[in-house]
C-alpha cells in the first residue's frame, strides 16, 4: 500500500518504521526543514542542543523502553532540576532536601508537621482558584517560593485567576531523593534524539520530503495515497471550520557562553515572577562532560501567548477546548482514509513514551 505520513515527529516516524516491516511504501512529508519534530537535537560544538526544549526520556513501559533501545543507547541521566528563587536554590521535586533547605527540618515527621501547620490556612474551605488549591496541598511557603511565579509565567495569568484543577495533586516525597520522575527507566540518548528518527526512517521504502506542507496539495494527497497518517493540528485539517483549538506557546533563546560550566545542572527553574523566563537549560549536562572545557550552550525558555499561526506547544486541555476537540474528533472518525495521531492530531499532551506506545497501537489496529 502507498502510505503518506504527514509530520516526521516521533509518532509519524514510528508508524513509518513499522509500516515498512509489512512491505508498505511510505512517503513522509515534513513542513520544517528537518526531521524529528519537537525531539529534534542539533550538534553544536560537540554538544547536543535540544532545539525545542529539554527532552528527557522516561517511562515505566518496558515494551517502549526496549523498543527505543533499537535506535540509540541511553545514558544514565536522571532528571533532578533545581529551583532558583531570588538566588536561593531548592531541590525539586518537593522532597526532604527541599523542606530542609526551606525550613531547616531534618526528619520526615518534622517536614509533615510543618506542611500540615501551613495547610491549616485553607482548612475546611473548598479551594476556589489555583492559589488556594496549592496552599491547601502544600502550604504558603512552598507555594509562594516555588509554585506561584513559575505557574503565573507559564499560564500568563495570576494564580488567583487560574482554576484549581490545574494542580490536582502535588506529590510530596518524604525522602532525600531528587529524582524528578518515578518511572522505572530514564535517560538521554547518547548522540541525541535526531539519530533515533533518522534510523527509523532509514529504509529504501521510505521517502522523506522536507519543507513540504500537506496543505499545499491536500486534495491531491488524499486522492493519490491509500492511507494517510496525519500528525499536524486536527483543527487545521478541517480548515478550522469549527473554530481554533488553543495552545500555549514557547520562545527559546539560545546562547553560547565562554565558560565550561554555567549553572552546574541541566535544568534550573526560575520560580520568581520578576524573571521572565521559566527555566535555563544547559545542554552539556544532559551528556556528562561532552563539548569544550571552556564553552557551553544555554537556552532560556520563555512561555508565550499563542495565537493562530504561532508554533503550538502545549494543548490547553480545559473544558472549552476539550469540547471543541471532541467535535473535531467526530469529524476525524468519519475520515476513513486518515489516521489522526500524535500531540497535534489528537490534541493531547503526550510524553515521548506515550507517543511511541500510541503509534505502535494505532499501527497494530490498522495493519
Ligand atoms: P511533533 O510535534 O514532534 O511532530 C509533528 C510534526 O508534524 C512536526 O515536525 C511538524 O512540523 C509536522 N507538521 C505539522 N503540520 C504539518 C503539515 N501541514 N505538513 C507537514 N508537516 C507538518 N516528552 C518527554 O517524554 N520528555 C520530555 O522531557 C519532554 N519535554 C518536552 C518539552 C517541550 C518544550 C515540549 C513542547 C514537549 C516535550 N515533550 C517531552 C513531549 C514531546 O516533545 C512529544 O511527546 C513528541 O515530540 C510528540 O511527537 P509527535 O510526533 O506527536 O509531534
Amino acid at each position: 500500500m502507498k502510505i503518506l505520513i504527514v509530520g516526521s515527529g516521533l509518532y509519524g516516524a514510528v508508524f513509518a518504521h513499522e509500516a515498512t516491516k509489512r512491505g508498505h511504501q511510505v512517503t513522509v512529508i515534513e513542513k520544517r526543514n528537518h526531521i524529528a519534530g519537537n525531539i529534534y537535537t542539533e550538534e553544536i560544538d560537540g554538544i547536543q542542543v535540544h532545539k525545542y526544549g529539554a527532552h528527557i526520556f522516561h517511562t515505566s513501559n518496558k515494551k517502549v523502553w526496549d523498543y527505543i533501545q533499537q535506535f540509540a543507547e541511553f545514558n544514565r541521566y536522571t532528571n533532578s532540576p533545581v529551583a532558583n528563587y531570588k538566588g536561593h536554590m531548592y531541590n525539586l521535586p518537593f522532597n526532604m532536601n527541599t523542606f530542609s533547605e526551606m525550613w531547616g527540618v531534618r526528619t520526615p515527621q518534622e517536614a509533615m508537621d510543618k506542611i500540615n501547620e501551613q495547610r491549616k490556612e485553607i482548612a475546611g474551605k473548598e479551594p476556589q482558584n489555583l492559589e488556594e488549591q496549592a496552599i491547601s496541598l502544600i502550604g504558603r511557603d512552598i507555594y509562594e517560593k516555588l509554585i506561584k511565579g513559575y505557574t503565573e509565567k507559564q499560564w500568563g495569568r495570576k494564580a488567583t485567576d487560574l482554576p484549581p484543577f490545574i494542580i490536582k495533586r502535588l506529590p510530596v516525597r518524604l525522602t532525600y531523593d531528587n529524582n524528578y520522575f518515578n518511572d522505572d527507566y530514564q535517560g538521554i540518548p547518547k548522540g541525541g534524539y535526531t539519530q533515533i528518527v533518522e534510523k527509523m526512517l532509514d529504509n529504501p521504502n521510505i521517502t522523506v520530503k522536507l519543507n513540504t506542507d500537506f496543505f499545499d496539495k491536500k486534495d491531491e494527497y488524499l486522492k493519490s495515497f491509500d492511507k494517510i497518517v496525519y500528525t499536524g493540528p486536527i483543527d487545521q485539517f478541517f480548515d478550522y471550520k469549527l473554530g481554533h483549538l488553543e495552545y500555549r506557546s514557547l520562545r527559546f533563546e539560545t546562547e553560547e557562553k565562554n565558560v565550561g560550566n554555567y549553572q552546574g545542572n541541566a535544568v534550573i527553574n526560575y520560580t520568581e515572577a520578576e524573571i521572565p523566563y521559566t527555566r535555563i537549560i544547559e545542554h552539556k549536562h544532559f551528556e556528562f562532560g561532552k563539548g569544550d572545557e571552556d564553552k557551553t550552550i544555554i537556552t532560556r525558555e520563555y512561555p508565550a501567548e499563542w495565537k493562530p499561526g504561532d508554533e503550538p506547544y502545549y494543548p490547553v486541555n480545559d473544558d472549552k477546548n476539550n469540547e471543541l476537540y471532541a467535535e473535531y474528533k467526530d469529524l476525524a472518525d468519519k475520515e476513513d482514509k486518515v489516521i489522526f495521531g500524535g500531540r497535534l492530531g489528537q490534541y493531547k499532551y503526550y510524553n515521548m513514551d506515550q507517543v511511541i506506545a500510541a503509534s505502535l497501537e494505532a499501527f497494530r489496529k490498522w495493519k
